[in-house]
């Protein structure tokens, strides 16, 4: 565990969220992958009151034990074949997903804990998707009712693992994300250093979310009767733009000068090729159905507020570094781009 994210709002903020999921009724619930969104559903949730338990890959983790008053900790990584007992599990009653499919494009959650986590009296499985299992649809709205029709290798490695959980006798729902952001995943530390790029591509737009809008959602869906909650939900802003618009603000926010404009057609032979599949679909994602349908007020409407309330909390180097490496093999992808 990485200890509660920095800056992370406390229970009068997650409590408006939260309306109506009292503690007692949750028992207890287990994150899968203490990451980025993992690390801030599990702290939101222990500030509520609401005992929970996070996963953690054993090589990625050498601060230690959990800390007092945090999340408790267990370890599940296949690749050293760490993973909880049944009785490691007991009392779980609700389980997020945060755990990506593996190289091979296979859920390693429903690989090696699937017939555990049947065994459990479980009231609610989340699972975190993608937006990407929409495909290219040259800038047009997508909502839950969309087509499915991915596009790139991990989207329909992605949609296979929707559809594997979707097989289990679970109470399942299915949350797909465009990018998320949020402190520490943001293009500040980028122009600070004079590492960001500015490339416009003509009619490209990007969507996002942050990650406080992530956890916030969680909870209005949590604290809805089981009946009330879709099986499948966007969770996206309202606001898709390009990335030149997010930067050029970020620039603003800072005070900086931007980087030269690249035309996209004029660098995209020099990206990697994970960098140019960023760049290869368009779409714009609704959330309409969490807005409208389920009365969920976004805390970060556009990125705008999202970059000026990221800007006032500390940097997480640890949990952005994959986003801002400057020489990795994701330079060239704009920031926050979803996988
Ligand atoms: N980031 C985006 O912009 C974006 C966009 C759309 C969808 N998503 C999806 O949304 C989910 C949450 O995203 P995030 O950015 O919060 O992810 P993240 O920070 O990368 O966290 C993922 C967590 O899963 C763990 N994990 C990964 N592979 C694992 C494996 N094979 N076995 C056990 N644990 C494993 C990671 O452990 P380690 O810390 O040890 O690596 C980490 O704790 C992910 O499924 C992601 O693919 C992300």
């Amino acid at each position: 565990m990485t200890g509660l994210p920095v800056n992370s709002p406390g229970e009068a903020v997650w409590a408006s969220a939260a309306a109506g999921l009292a503690p007692e009724a949750c028992g207890r619930v287990l994150v899968l992958g203490g990451g980025y969104t993992g690390s801030r559903f599990a702290a939101a949730l222990t500030a509520l009151g609401i005992a929970t338990t996070v996963s953690q890959r054993q090589a990625s983790n050498p601060a230690g034990p959990a800390e007092a008053g945090g999340p408790s900790q267990l370890y599940f990584d296949p690749a050293t074949g760490a993973r909880p007992s049944r009785q490691d599990l007991e009392g779980i009653t609700h389980v997020l997903v945060t755990i990506p499919p593996d190289a091979a494009g296979r859920d390693p959650v429903l690989d090696h804990l699937g017939d555990l986590l049947a065994e459990l009296p479980l009231q609610w499985l989340g699972y975190l998707s993608t937006t990407g299992v929409y495909g290219d649809t040259g800038g047009a709205w997508v909502d839950e009712s969309s087509a499915t029709v991915p596009g790139l290798g991990r989207s329909r490695s992605r949609l296979a693992c929707e559809r594997a959980w979707r097989e289990r006798n679970l109470p399942l729902q299915v949350f797909r994300l465009p990018a998320i952001y949020g402190p520490g995943r943001t293009p500040f530390n980028d122009l600070r250093q004079g590492r960001a790029r500015l490339i416009h591509k003509p009619g490209q737009v990007f969507c996002r979310i942050h990650v406080d809008d992530i956890v916030g959602a969680l909870l209005h869906n949590l604290a809805r009767p089981a009946a009330g909650r879709p099986d499948t939900l966007i969770l996206a802003d309202a606001y898709p733009c390009s990335s030149s618009e997010t930067l050029g603000y970020a620039a603003h926010l800072l005070g900086c000068k931007l980087p030269e404009l690249q035309p996209y057609d004029r660098i995209a032979a020099t990206m990697s090729p994970m960098a140019r599949s960023f760049w290869s679909e368009n779409r714009r994602v609704s959330s309409a159905l969490l807005r409208q349908g389920l009365g969920y007020r976004l805390r970060y409407p556009s990125f705008r507020e999202g970059y000026r309330a990221s800007l006032s909390a500390p940097d997480q180097p640890a949990a952005g570094a994959e986003l801002n490496g400057p020489s990795g093999p994701e330079a060239s992808r704009p920031l926050n781009q979803e996988r």
